[in-house]
């Protein structure tokens, strides 16, 4: 699931033989429950790697803690870390009253300029209801929810941030940002990704959803064009449109029917969050953030201060994120291992939140992010 296009092709025997003798992660556990989510994450992937493989893990510093003390959000040597790794795993970022003067978040710069910097443009975040969760969608049951969300990551309306215009204190303009390029390569990513996939819960067809907003602005009808014009290539999976508006009510009251959901940055942000809600919300929120060369995991989350620091938060989405991690750099080195522990790492939280072991207070249960760490790994075992 989780390849970045390319290697489809390029991947030779060679690339085999030069597996990495380590892997080098970079760890940005970042603010609020940023920090413990991200060790969780870092605690069971471990686990499920064991003596195998050696990961070598180093922390860095990044997103609003680090902006209040050094008035830097993204510091040089952590980019540099970043882009010198295998992969990146990430906590959260960003602290509510931590802003620039212009009334952004300073902490989001962390994020927002990887993305930019390491040309991450596929978000996958998938919406997965997992059995021992109950959905806010009482009727629909693990397995019928369970589809991708293919968020374009890298323009769209985020590529103005810094670069809106502000007139007076009157009106204010960002630009929304659609390149043939963009749209081309994210919904290829999608069209790629439902080949891997057995097609949505309700009839097994193999679908890309295509959302924007399309009849109302020109930069979303041109998205609609040149997402067909690809979608031309891929006459074995069915194009599938929706309107953002409309879309949000598919979510609920038809989730089974997709498959593959690809839009725009801000529309997949928006989208991406309404489906966690129908999978146990934001503590289910796994993504992995693909570039051709880099790899970046996080959950959808932010960095709920109202709870950090008191080891109740829900480490599942980080875990998750993990998993996909392994998963995507054993598809890039060719390790299959890596494979195999992703599996059982989901395999393993599953087994976890069927039991109640792993149920935070957030999806029914009484768990601490330490009691989740320790009935999975107890599962991997
Ligand atoms: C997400 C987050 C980010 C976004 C923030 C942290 C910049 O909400 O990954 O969905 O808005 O893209
Ligand atoms: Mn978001």
């Amino acid at each position: 699931m989780l390849k970045t296009l390319e290697l489809d092709t390029a991947m030779t025997p060679t690339e085999t033989a030069n597996r990495p003798p380590a892997y080098n992660l970079t760890i940005v556990g970042g603010d609020g429950i940023g920090p413990e989510v991200c060790q969780a994450a870092l605690d069971v992937v471990k686990a499920a790697v064991g003596s195998a493989r050696t990961l070598t893990c180093s922390d860095f510093e990044a997103g609003a803690d680090c902006y209040t003390r050094t008035g830097i959000a993204f510091p040089k040597e952590t980019l540099e870390a970043c882009r010198s790794a295998h992969a990146i795993l990430h906590g959260a970022a960003g602290l509510p009253g931590v802003l620039y003067a212009d009334g952004t978040e300073a902490g989001q710069d962390f994020t927002l300029q990887l993305r930019n910097e390491l040309d991450l443009y596929a978000n996958v975040r998938p919406i997965k209801l997992y059995a021992g969760v109950t959905s806010a969608l009482r009727r629909f049951e693990p397995g019928s929810i369970d589809y991708v969300i293919v968020r374009e990551n890298t323009e769209g309306l985020y590529a103005s941030r810094g670069g809106g215009v502000v007139l007076g204190d009157e009106v204010a303009t960002d630009l929304m940002v659609i390149t043939r390029k963009g749209v081309e390569r994210i919904v290829r990513y999608a069209a790629e990704l439902a080949r891997t996939r057995n097609g949505a819960p309700s009839d097994g067809v193999k679908r890309v959803t295509i959302v924007d907003k399309s009849n109302v602005l020109r930069s979303f009808a041109f998205f609609r064009k040149v997402a067909d014009e690809v979608m031309a290539d891929y006459p074995d999976i069915e194009t599938d449109y929706a309107l953002t508006d409309a879309m949000s009510v598919y979510m609920i009251e038809r989730p089974d029917t997709f498959d593959v959901v690809v839009s725009e940055n801000f529309v997949g942000d928006l989208l991406s969050d309404l489906g966690a809600a129908t999978v146990g919300g934001m503590g289910m929120s796994a993504a992995a953030e693909l570039g051709d060369g880099h790899g970046y995991f996080q959950a959808s989350h932010g960095t709920a201060p109202d709870i950090a620091g008191k080891g109740i938060a829900n480490p599942v989405a980080t875990i998750l994120s993990g998993a996909c991690m392994l998963e995507w750099l054993g598809h890039r080195h060719d390790d299959d291992y890596l494979i195999t522990c992703a599996e059982n790492i989901r395999r393993a939280t599953s087994a976890a939140l069927i039991s109640g072991a792993a149920r935070t207070r957030d999806v029914g249960g009484e768990a601490r992010t330490a009691d989740c760490v320790e009935a999975i790994c107890k599962a991997l075992a």
